[in-house]
């Protein structure tokens, strides 16, 4: 092999010409040169505390002495049963019981396994579809990406994916349909009640949304009477909700969970990323009472599924500690920091390669369009997005590039997510480079990009 036997996720590969980062502190990934770079994705929004989250170090001598690891399939420990007691707490309504894995990945597949065994252990055994949105992003395993909406992402696997059915994203920006904001939100919802009839509602078993987009449309968010009516939808088709908050839990949105923006509860809602801050892999799925209470000792079948790892003490103990420090006050200052980016690139509001600027709390999408007058995209052959991307990491800024926002082909965007403690210098650092970026990236596509709009 050539210089190296890393074998790196998505575009990567073998031996790409990456960065080597040494040491990260506070917001700032240290090269081996000892170049500082602010991490502006917060990795990819999940070091929501930042890289020098006090106190870790004993967290994890202390649980390494007494137990790293025990099967959860036979015994319990302080850990785990503290983390999924804090977690029932901060999450809202009756999401009171939490089953653990390593991987936000996993907590999709472990909510979808869980809606199908709960409608058969209530007689419904038909019920096992899963819908989800187009431009979406819940995982890379089979089952979490068949019911993802990422083209891109899909692309290689299609023939290995469920076949099942996507209803449009929630994507005010370019959604068709007219009225109020109310009312496109409303008939956007209304295509998931068409969506169940049509598959048969005796075969639905879930829908699954990211409260506020990620990865796909970032800090996309339709208005409250979408969930409004998505609950309703679900509930009378006996259709459980999942709210797929890896990406924006956390304080990442505003609210320590995205989903406090609307008033509404899911039955099933996974958390990753944020939950650890990046110090440990975990994730967690927490369920509605109602459900879990199905598997107690009387159930006619187990919920057979789990993954080795799924809530070890030592991660779970990583958990307890994290979840402890996204207190009120700091999640004050993750809303404080995103204003003030959001303020500092205002001035974007009006370049002629953003067509749409979304601002939640410490997230910030930033769309670019070719014109801004018809919203249309760039050729995806000019990488637009990438080439943002590494005029602002030339700068030293790290930032989350996406593809695929329109169509999951075209539309180029570029998430902002940075710990939700990020100094004040920083966010100015932060917001000159992306502007500069993007002026240079303009300048560079000259006539791609349509003047005036
Ligand atoms: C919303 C959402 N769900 C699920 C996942 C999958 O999480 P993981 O990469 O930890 O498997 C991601 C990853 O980015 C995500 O953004």
């Amino acid at each position: 092999m050539a210089g190296s036997h890393l074998f790196h996720k998505w575009g990567g590969g073998i031996d790409p010409d990456f960065p080597r980062i040494d040491r990260a502190e506070e917001e700032f990934l240290v090269t081996a040169d000892g170049d500082r770079i602010v991490d502006a994705a917060a990795g990819a929004a999940v070091v929501n505390l930042g890289h020098s989250v006090s106190g870790i170090a004993d967290v994890v001598a202390d649980q390494v002495e007494s137990v790293s690891y025990l099967s959860l399939s036979r015994f319990t420990n302080d850990a785990p049963e503290t983390l999924a007691a804090m977690l029932a707490e901060r999450t809202p309504g009756a999401l009171n019981a939490a089953f653990f894995v390593n991987s936000g990945s996993e907590g999709v597949e472990t909510a979808f396994k869980l809606a199908r065994a709960y409608h058969r252990e209530s007689g419904n055994p038909d019920k096992h579809v899963v819908i989800g949105r187009w431009q979406s992003y819940h995982g890379a395993t089979l089952g979490a990406l068949s019911a993802s909406g990422n083209t891109t992402r899909r692309a290689a696997y299609a023939p290995m994916l469920r076949e099942w059915p996507h209803v449009s994203p929630a994507y005010p920006y370019r959604w068709r349909f007219d009225g109020t904001p109310e009312e496109q939100a409303v008939a956007a919802a209304g295509e998931l009640e068409t969506t169940i009839r049509q598959a048969g509602p005796e075969t639905v078993a879930a829908f699954v949304a990211e409260p506020v987009s990620g990865a796909s449309i970032p800090a996309a968010r339709p208005h409250p009477a979408y969930y409004r009516e998505v609950r309703r939808i679900c509930d009378e088709y006996d259709v459980l909700l999942i709210a797929d908050e890896v990406m924006c839990g956390f304080g990442r949105t505003g609210p320590l969970f995205a989903v406090e923006r609307y008033d509404v509860v899911p039955d099933v809602m996974v958390l990753g990323k944020g939950l650890t801050g990046g110090y440990s892999p975990l994730s967690a799925v927490m369920v509605a009472e109602r459900i879990a209470e199905r598997f107690d000792g009387s159930a006619d079948e187990p919920f057979a599924h789990g993954h080795t790892f799924g809530g070890n003490p030592l991660s779970a103990a990583i958990g307890v500690h994290v979840v402890d420090r996204y207190t009120d006050s700091v999640l004050e200052t993750g809303r404080e920091r995103g204003r003030q980016l959001a303020d500092a690139l205002e001035p974007l509001r009006d370049h002629p390669m953003v067509g749409d600027f979304r601002h939640a709390g410490a997230m910030i999408g930033l769309e670019f369009v070719a014109d801004r007058e018809t919203k249309r995209p760039f050729d995806p052959a000019l990488s637009v997005g990438e080439r943002v991307y590494e005029e602002a990491l030339d700068r030293g800024v790290y930032t989350y590039p996406g593809s695929g926002s329109v169509d999951g082909i075209a539309g180029d965007h570029l998430m902002l997510a940075p710990p939700l403690t990020i100094g004040e210098e920083s966010v100015e650092t932060v917001a000159t480079a992306v502007r500069e970026a993007i002026d240079a990236v303009a300048a560079d596509l000259g006539d791609h990009v349509a003047s005036g709009g």
